[in-house]
C-alpha cells in the first residue's frame, strides 16, 4: 500500500544511508519524479557521473522511500545535492532531516564544512538549517541557484 503522511510517526521519517544498487534505484526513482517530471530537468542531466562516487541517503516512511539526497566529493570538498521529497510529504521536516543526515556523513568523513547549490526559491530551507550564501546567483539545468556553505 502506498505510504501516506499519516504514517509518519511523530512527523518524522527514518533517514538511512543508501547502500548498493537497489537503494540507488530507489533514490533515482524519487529524483526522477521530482526533478524530471515535476521540475522539467532534462533526464540526461539528472543522473550524472558524480552519482557513482557520492554518498546517498534515503528518507523512509512505512517502508517506502519518499525522499533522498546525496553528498558529492570533489576538489571543492563535500557538496550536498539532489535533495528531494515527494510532494505529499513536504513541509514536515523531512528535507531538513535529509540535509542533517548528509551533514553527519560529511562530518564522519572528516570534512569541516559542506557546500550546496540551493534553488533560489527554496533558499529559506537552507537558511533555517544554518547555511550562509557564499556567492552570486547562477543558472544550473535552467534553474536559478545560489551557492551556500555551512561550517560543521
Ligand atoms: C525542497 C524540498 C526538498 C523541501 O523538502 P521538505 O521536506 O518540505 O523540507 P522541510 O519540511 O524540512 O522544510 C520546509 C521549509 O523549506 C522551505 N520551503 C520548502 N518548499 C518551499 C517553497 N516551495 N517555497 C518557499 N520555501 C519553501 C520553507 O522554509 C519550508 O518551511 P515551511 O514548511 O515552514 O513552509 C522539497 O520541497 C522538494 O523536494 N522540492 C523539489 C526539489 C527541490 O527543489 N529541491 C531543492 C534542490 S536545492
Amino acid at each position: 500500500m502506498a505510504p501516506s503522511p499519516n504514517d509518519l510517526p511523530g512527523g518524522q521519517a527514518h533517514v538511512r544511508p543508501g547502500i548498493g544498487e537497489a537503494d540507488f534505484a530507489l533514490a533515482l526513482a524519487v529524483r526522477w519524479r521530482v526533478f524530471v517530471e515535476e521540475q522539467g530537468v532534462p533526464a540526461d542531466l539528472e543522473h550524472d557521473a558524480a552519482d557513482a562516487a557520492s554518498a546517498h541517503v534515503l528518507a523512509v516512511v512505512a517502508s517506502e522511500v519518499v525522499g533522498t539526497g546525496r553528498l558529492v566529493f570533489d576538489a571543492d570538498g563535500a557538496r550536498i545535492g539532489r535533495v528531494s521529497v515527494l510532494p505529499d510529504f513536504r513541509h514536515r521536516g523531512i528535507g531538513s532531516q535529509i540535509v542533517a543526515a548528509l551533514e553527519a556523513e560529511a562530518a564522519v568523513r572528516g570534512f569541516a564544512e559542506v557546500t550546496l547549490h540551493a534553488q533560489t526559491y527554496v533558499q529559506e530551507l537552507y537558511d533555517k538549517n544554518g547555511y550562509a550564501v557564499s556567492g552570486p546567483t547562477f543558472q544550473e539545468a535552467g534553474i536559478d541557484h545560489v551557492p551556500m556553505i555551512k561550517q560543521l
